[in-house]
C-alpha cells in the first residue's frame, strides 16, 4: 500500500515539486501517473523510493512511514520497490545479462540462484535471446525491457516505471505498456508515469493526474482490471 497523505516538496531553490498531494494506491494495482513535463511525476517517484523527503506531509509505503524511517532501513525499502529510471541508468560496458543480475549480486544472492532468476526475469520481459548482447546492440524498446527486467530482479512488490515510452515510437510504447500490464497481472504493483495521454486514454486503467505539481485528476472508480 502507498499512501501520501497532504505531501508537498518544496526544492532548495524555492521550486514547487508538489503541492498537497493526496492519494492511496491498493497493492496490485495498476496507475498510471500522467502529467505534462514538470508536473511532478519524478518526484513522486523520489518520494516513494525515499531518495528526498516531502517538506509536509507523510509518505507510507506498506507500513513504513519514509518521513520516520530510519537510514539503515532504506535499503530494505528498495528492495520492494523496482524503478525503471527514465534514462533507464544501464552501464553500456556491461552486457544485459551482467545489467540484470547487478542488483541480486549486490545483495549478497548466490550465483547460480542468482543466473536462474535472470534467466527467469529476461524470459518474462521477452530478451532471453539478447542475454549476451551488450547496449548498445539493442533496440530503444529492448533497452526498455533490459531496465525492466533489472528492476524485477529481486522480486519487487511495487515497479515504478518513469517515462517509460519516453523514446519509443507508437508500436513499441504498446508493447511496453502490455508488458507491464501483464507484469501487474501476476501480482506486482505497477505505477507508470507518462506525458503521453494517448496511451492512456484507450484502457480503462485507474488515472491519477498531475499539473505544476497539484493532483487534478484521479479516476479512481475506474475499473482497475
Ligand atoms: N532537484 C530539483 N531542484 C529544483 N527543482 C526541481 C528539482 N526536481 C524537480 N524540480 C521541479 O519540480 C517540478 C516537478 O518536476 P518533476 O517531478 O521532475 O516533473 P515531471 O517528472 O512530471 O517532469 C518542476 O518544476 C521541476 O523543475
Ligand atoms: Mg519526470
Amino acid at each position: 500500500m502507498i499512501k501520501l497523505d497532504k505531501v508537498s516538496k518544496k526544492f532548495g531553490t524555492g521550486d514547487f515539486g508538489l503541492i498537497d498531494i493526496n492519494l492511496s494506491v491498493d497493492k496490485k494495482e495498476f496507475v498510471f501517473l500522467v502529467g505534462p513535463t514538470g508536473s511532478g511525476k519524478t518526484t513522486i517517484f523520489r518520494l516513494l523510493i525515499r531518495e528526498i523527503l516531502p517538506s509536509e506531509g507523510t509518505v507510507i509505503v506498506n507500513d513504513w512511514d519514509l518521513t520516520r524511517l530510519p537510514k539503515h532501513q532504506v535499503s530494505h525499502l528498495r528492495k520492494k520497490i523496482g524503478v525503471v529510471f527514465q534514462d533507464l541508468k544501464l552501464l553500456f560496458d556491461r552486457t544485459v545479462f551482467e545489467n540484470v543480475v547487478m542488483p541480486l549480486e549486490v545483495t549478497g544472492v548466490k550465483m547460480e540462484e542468482a543466473r536462474q532468476k535472470v534467466e527467469e526475469v529476461l524470459t518474462q520481459v521477452g530478451i532471453i535471446e539478447h542475454k549476451d548482447k551488450f547496449p548498445i546492440q539493442l533496440s530503444g524498446g529492448e533497452l526498455q525491457r533490459t531496465a525492466i527486467a533489472r528492476a524485477l530482479a529481486l522480486s519487487p512488490e511495487i515497479l515504478l516505471a518513469d517515462e517509460p515510452t519516453g523514446n519509443l515510437d507508437s508500436a513499441t510504447s504498446w508493447e511496453i505498456v502490455k508488458l507491464l500490464s501483464d507484469i501487474n497481472e501476476e501480482g506486482t504493483t505497477v505505477i507508470m508515469a507518462t506525458h503521453n495521454v494517448d496511451i492512456v486514454k484507450n484502457l480503462s486503467k485507474r488515472v491519477i493526474g498531475l499539473e505544476k505539481g497539484k493532483l487534478v485528476r484521479d479516476d479512481k472508480k475506474k475499473d482497475n482490471k
